[in-house]
């Protein structure tokens, strides 16, 4: 399968590192990336992990239309206020009859909906399983092993980056040293104020509901609040305690309504949801048929949201 990579940043060269690892049992072939800045590669028997960038397309339509792939992975940066431009992105690969492929939950918190049935109607697929909890199976596993069962709320800590800073406040060190380590770890958002403002947490919380509760909302319905608040002093002050504080996301139904919220928690540190530290990250699915179910990932990096990347494909090239 012919596959074509708009975005080649952390996830994008963890994903092609991931395909050249697997290359023999799984034949897959990037023959195009498009970059904002670096330009766009082309070649149809495959391109190199490094490509030699020429000038960028005009447009992604005109991107995509060139590039002639079976699949388009959107890894282009999150915007938690409108999930463009991949929102757009991915409408123009289902529009050139591709399948589409996203780490990125901007789309699936702003458009989820739409996105779905435009693919729908194109007979081409639409998946997005890194887009929360950096491939660990979250939607896959709803769909795939949970039939018939209503998600009726859930409870996360689904933000890498403010682990890693509230960890290093806890260690008696400044939040922009916990930002370097996750940026050298390549979690960071582009824009890391995305992590530490609650926004990431807000388009996941977002993202989940769309898709697993029929939502219909947008990050800017999740009630939030980020880090700034927190200082070392306080985040000493909880570890003498035997406390943290981590960004809780949380999804309920309040009277027949879905109420969303992304608030930093002060937990003990052996709460479930804080027992982890790291980037690890925790999610509990509240259920009508299964109760309370949970799925935890323990210091997961780039290279586990390249294999959710790379589970969607395999699904993909499997189901055709
Ligand atoms: N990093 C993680 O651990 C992680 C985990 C889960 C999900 N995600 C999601 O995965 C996505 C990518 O993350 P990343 O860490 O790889 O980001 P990144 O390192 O900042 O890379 C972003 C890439 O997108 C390109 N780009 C930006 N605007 C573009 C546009 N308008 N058209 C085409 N290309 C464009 C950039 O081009 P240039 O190279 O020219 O700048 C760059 O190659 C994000 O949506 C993020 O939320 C990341």
């Amino acid at each position: 399968m012919k596959v074509a990579l708009v975005g080649y940043g952390n996830v994008g060269h963890a994903f092609a590192r991931l395909l050249a690892a697997k290359h023999a049992a799984f034949p897959f072939r990037i023959v195009a990336i498009h970059t904002a800045r670096h330009g766009t590669a082309f070649e149809p028997k495959g391109l190199p992990i490094d490509p030699a960038f020429g000038p960028p397309a005009e447009t992604t339509a005109d991107f995509l239309h060139r590039a002639a792939a079976d699949v388009a992975i959107e890894v282009t940066p999150l915007n938690p206020e409108t999930g463009e431009p991949a929102l757009s992105h991915i409408r123009a690969a289902i529009a050139c009859g591709m399948h589409v492929i996203t780490a990125n939950k901007g789309p699936i918190a702003h458009g989820y909906a739409g996105l779905r049935d435009q693919a729908n109607r194109a007979q081409v697929q639409f998946r997005f399983e890194s887009a929360v909890m950096d491939g660990t199976p979250i939607f896959n596993n709803v769909r795939n092993n949970l039939p018939g069962v209503n998600v009726l709320g859930f409870t996360g800590v689904l933000n890498s980056t403010s682990k890693l800073v509230i960890g290093a406040m806890q260690q008696g060190r400044s939040m922009q040293e916990g930002v370097r380590e996750a940026q050298a770890l390549g979690v960071a958002e582009s824009d890391v104020t995305h992590d530490l403002d609650g926004w990431d947490s807000a388009a996941k919380t977002a993202a989940l509901a769309n898709v697993l509760m029929d939502a219909h909302v947008r990050p800017q319905d999740v009630f939030r609040r980020g880090l700034s608040d927190l200082t070392v002093k306080r985040a000493l002050e909880l570890k003498a305690e035997r406390k943290t504080v981590s960004l809780v996301s949380r999804a309920f139904l309040d009277a027949g309504q879905i109420r969303l919220q992304v608030l930093p928690e002060v937990l003990d540190e052996t709460d479930l949801l804080a027992v982890n530290g790291g980037t690890s990250n925790v999610l509990l699915l509240h259920t009508d048929l299964m109760g309370t179910i949970g799925t935890v990932s323990i210091a997961p990096g780039v290279e586990q949201t390249a294999y959710g990347l790379f589970s969607d494909l395999v699904d993909i090239a499997r189901s055709l």
